[in-house]
């Protein structure tokens, strides 16, 4: 039986899986390959946004000529609910991912979705798959939001329909090793973004684009590529999908510094956070343009003495040792940094409500 909420339509799957199937996928699920029992998908056609529906996850049916399949308008989000200390379920940030799923809609020619719409929709999926949500701190339920254009036709123009999607899927740790530090590439063959491109999109082409990169980086015996700009190939960008910050220890002060943005960069979510979370924790913040030769520098005069990567998915990962064309370096003696686990730690109490939320970035779902 459905039941129409303000804007979804709602439709209980028929075939959830039982308590004890759902005990044994969500038992070490890793990341992203156990999906709940609901999906949201809201149509858009004339022009606006349709009723969606929440309903049993399951595959889409699509029209080969639909047009994301051919020229790839397609972008996505990626946040996180997480259990609360009180029993309750939160999300950190999501108008943050709402907002910047606008900005991707608006660099691909698509149409935006209401922020509100964005939330109402995770908070409605959330409810229902409230027993998919694990329970251990470092563990949470992933949402992922997408955008598709639907239009069946050829010419190369924006498709006149899209479909939202939502799913969700219970989430440990990102990388296998869990939060042992990586080894990073530092490629000068590829680039993920140039100026006036999709660099600030959270895209799907930017993700195919760089998977060339990361197998090149895998062959040099890396678990991650790190991106330089394009312009003058110096400068560091990112980690794979992910934002990078570096600790500064100088003179009995604690700086973090990450690249700023400057349009080739994902404006991360986590990134945004931290960069106030360190000031909170009494640390200096910088964003500022690093390039290749500091990065080196500073690690071999004891200036730098920790790198991580953020993201949702990840949170924060440790940077154990750096491989390019330039030389290879270790940082903290590839094992994880104190400033890196305690950034971590006061990102994962927050969102899973055991310190305060002073900056008024949990949203209670239930
Ligand atoms: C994140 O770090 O949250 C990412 O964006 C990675 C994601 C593409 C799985």
């Amino acid at each position: 039986m459905s039941t129409a909420t303000t804007a979804l339509t709602i439709t209980p799957s028929t075939h959830p899986a039982s308590e004890a199937e759902r005990a044994a996928r969500m038992t070490n699920p890793g990341f992203g390959r156990v999906f709940t029992d609901h999906m949201v998908v809201i149509p858009y056609r004339n022009g606006a946004w349709q009723t969606g529906e929440l309903k049993a996850y399951g595959p889409l049916s699509l029209d080969p000529a639909s047009s994301v399949l051919h020229y790839g308008q397609a972008i996505f989000e990626g946040f996180k609910a997480y259990h609360q200390k009180d029993g309750g379920l939160a999300t950190f940030r999501p108008e943050a991912n709402g907002e910047r799923f606008n900005q991707s809609a608006a660099r691909l020619a698509m149409p935006a979705l209401p922020v509100d719409l964005f939330v109402q929709a995770a908070d409605e999926l959330i409810r229902m798959e409230k027993n998919w949500v694990p329970t251990a701190i470092g563990e949470s339920l992933y949402l992922r939001p997408l955008m598709i254009a639907t239009e069946a036709a050829l010419g190369v123009r924006p498709s006149n329909e899209y479909q939202f999607i939502l799913f969700a899927s219970p989430s440990g740790a990102y990388f296998p090793k869990g939060v042992k530090p990586v080894t990073v590439w530092i490629s000068e063959d590829y680039v993920r973004a140039a100026p006036g491109g999709t660099g600030f999109a959270k895209c799907a082409g930017n993700y195919a684009a760089s998977l060339v990169a990361q197998a090149q980086a895998a062959e040099q015996g890396c678990d991650q590529v790190v991106w330089l700009d394009a312009v003058t190939r110096n400068c560091i960008e990112e980690m794979g999908g992910m934002n990078m910050f570096f600790v500064y220890q100088e003179g009995g002060k604690t700086t973090l510094v990450t690249p700023r943005l400057t349009g080739t960069l994902l404006p991360g979510v986590t990134r945004r956070s931290l960069l106030e979370l360190a000031k909170d924790l009494g640390f200096e913040a910088e964003e500022r343009t690093i390039t290749v030769d500091e990065w080196k520098d500073a690690v071999a005069t004891g200036r730098m003495t920790e790198a991580f990567a953020c993201g949702t998915a990840a949170v924060i990962t440790p940077i154990g040792q750096v491989k390019s064309k330039r030389g290879d370096w270790t940082i903290h003696h590839n094992e994880s940094g104190p400033i890196t686990m305690k950034l971590r730690e006061a990102m994962l109490n927050l969102q899973h409500g055991v310190s305060a939320d002073t900056h008024g970035w949990m949203h209670k779902v239930l």
